[in-house]
């Protein structure tokens, strides 16, 4: 690029015409093809050249952006040219460069990976690349990685508008509250859902209706929204790196939550989990569990993930807040396994611990209900104990009645296998997509082993990319899901059917295994 036309780049970047600057930059390709024909390269001119240019751009500015990008495209240029007179023949190119420039190769590499992405992306991407133009070319260059990871990624699945309809597989669309009415009495035989947090994420358009009248007619909603500003961005991983976590700030229709009443029947509607206290979002998401025990088995037994959320610097006890609402509700609370996460984000407080868990509540209707202990078996510690399998007494103070002085190592299998205890160190498994809470299948899989028998059908109301659905289809289940987004929907739908078609999807179920 000449200096004028730099200038000139330059000027209308300023005033961020980028439209034009990408127009002006193509414009400058084909005036370069042509000259190309007639020029031939003297290679120390080229080098002299560069090195001159590289030494006057060492600032941040746009203007020396632009010019690390020109530099990289005379690269592109001395490149190509050495293909086409066999002067670089193919795969000789990086020597040469080292000889050419052995200080600057790594650098000068990656002017040419900008200069080539410019040269060959739409003009969104350009434009999206450019507007970084004036934070120096590392920015651009990090923009540029960004948007090859982006369009490397797999298509988006469509969103699920109509339900999908299977013999194994139901994915309900819509809201949990209105759906879960289709379902008949006592026909699921476990419920494991993951329902949206308190004030923790958003879920743009998802609504739940409570209350009011089923036979308003069409209800005549007055609703509100609210942005919520300190809500400002989302994580997103890519399918090379799903560990690899970016940052994008959201537009405010994604960080926008949905309130109101039906002005006919009173019944309220409102974006789940941004309630104004912790005790609504309790009694909310207790009314959903009624509807969900109306459909359960009385033999079914109900497991919920969830976990507690700070305000004003403390804890806000939702989960506790949850056990007490539904055993004051009527149900049997069963089980408490305290879910570690190994991998959960550390957090920056310095005046208490940071925490690494999340809650696993078991809710059950009565006292005998179905549960297969013995696919949560797990290696004992004590496993190579002689004692194992027996009650032994010690120092002849074992009191049969009471149990007193007694050790029990009757629990302990002959294959060295107990009891799961309730403490389950499970890392978060990365999706490669948007990241936003899904369950990992290691959770999913002894809880559904545990509570589902072959064959039964488990359901999720708040099934968000479906890994209930996912766990039961490989774990011969069948699953009804509901889920409110109708790209979430598509998302369950496509890893379902994913993972259905591929070879042995159907597997069997893990057995424990004797510890060594
Ligand atoms: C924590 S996520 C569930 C993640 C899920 N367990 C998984 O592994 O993918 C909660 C989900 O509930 C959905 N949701 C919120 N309100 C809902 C409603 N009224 N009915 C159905 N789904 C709802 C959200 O869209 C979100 O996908």
């Amino acid at each position: 690029m000449s200096t004028r036309l730099l200038d000139s780049a330059h000027r209308l970047y300023r005033v961020a015409d980028l439209d034009a600057l990408v127009k002006q930059l193509s414009r400058h390709n084909s005036t370069r093809a042509n000259l190309r024909l007639v020029k031939p390269f003297d290679d120390a001119a080229f080098v002299a050249e560069v090195e001159a240019r590289l030494k006057a751009l060492d600032d941040r500015t746009a203007r020396s952006t632009l010019g690390y990008i020109e530099i990289g495209r005379m690269l592109l240029d001395r490149k190509e040219r050495g293909k086409q007179d066999g002067s670089i023949p193919h795969g000789e190119w990086v020597p040469w460069l080292k000889k050419k420039f052995p200080k600057a190769v790594q650098r000068l590499q990656e002017y040419m990976r900008v200069a080539k992405f410019l040269d060959t992306a739409d003009t969104e991407a350009k434009n999206r690349v450019l507007v970084f133009c004036h934070q120096g070319f590392h920015a651009v260059l990090q923009q540029v990685h960004s948007e090859e990871r982006l369009s490397k990624r797999k298509p988006k699945p469509a969103p699920l508008l109509d339900d999908v309809e299977g013999e194994k597989l139901r994915i309900l669309v819509g809201d949990c509250m209105l759906r879960l009415k289709e379902i008949p009495d006592a026909s699921i035989d476990c419920v494991i859902t993951s329902p949206p947090y308190y004030r923790t994420l958003i879920y743009p358009g998802a609504i739940t209706t409570f209350g009011g009248d089923p036979g308003c007619g069409g209800h005549d909603w007055d609703m509100r929204s609210k942005v919520i500003t300190a809500y400002g961005h989302r994580s997103t991983a890519s399918p090379e790196n799903p560990y690899f976590v970016r940052r994008e700030f959201l537009p405010d229709e994604e960080k926008t939550i949905q309130f109101g009443r039906c002005k006919k029947c009173g019944a309220e509607s409102c974006s789940l989990g941004w309630e104004d206290s912790p005790q609504e979002f309790v009694a909310h998401l207790v009314q959903v569990f009624a509807e969900v025990k109306r459909v359960l088995k009385p033999t079914g037994v109900l497991w919920v993930n969830i976990a507690d959320t700070f305000s004003d610097k403390e804890l806000l006890a939702v989960p506790e807040r949850l056990v007490i609402a539904m055993k004051d509700a009527g149900w049997l609370f069963r089980s408490h396994v305290i879910w570690h996460i190994p991998n959960r984000t550390p957090e920056s407080a310095k005046d208490r611990p940071c925490r690494d868990h999340e809650h696993i509540f078991m809710f059950g209707q009565r006292p005998n209900y179905w549960f297969d202990a013995d696919s949560l078996r797990e290696p004992a510690i004590s496993k190579d104990d002689p004692r194992r399998g027996k009650r032994v007494t010690y120092n002849g103070k074992y009191d049969g009645n009471s149990g007193f002085g007694q050790q029990s190592f009757a629990a302990i299998r002959e294959d060295g296998s107990r009891n799961r205890r309730t403490v389950w160190s499970i890392p978060k498994q990365p999706f490669p997509g948007e990241h936003y809470a899904p369950m990992p299948e290691k959770l999913v899989e002894p809880l559904l082993l545990s509570s589902c028998p072959k064959g039964g059908v488990v359901l999720d109301p708040f099934a968000g990319i479906g890994t209930t659905g996912l766990v039961a289809n490989r774990l011969n289940r069948n699953a009804v899901l509901i889920e409110t987004s109708a790209k979430y929907a598509g998302m369950a739908k496509q890893r379902i059917e994913g993972r259905a078609n591929e070879e042995n999807a159907i597997i069997e179920e893990p057995t424990v295994e004797a510890a060594e």
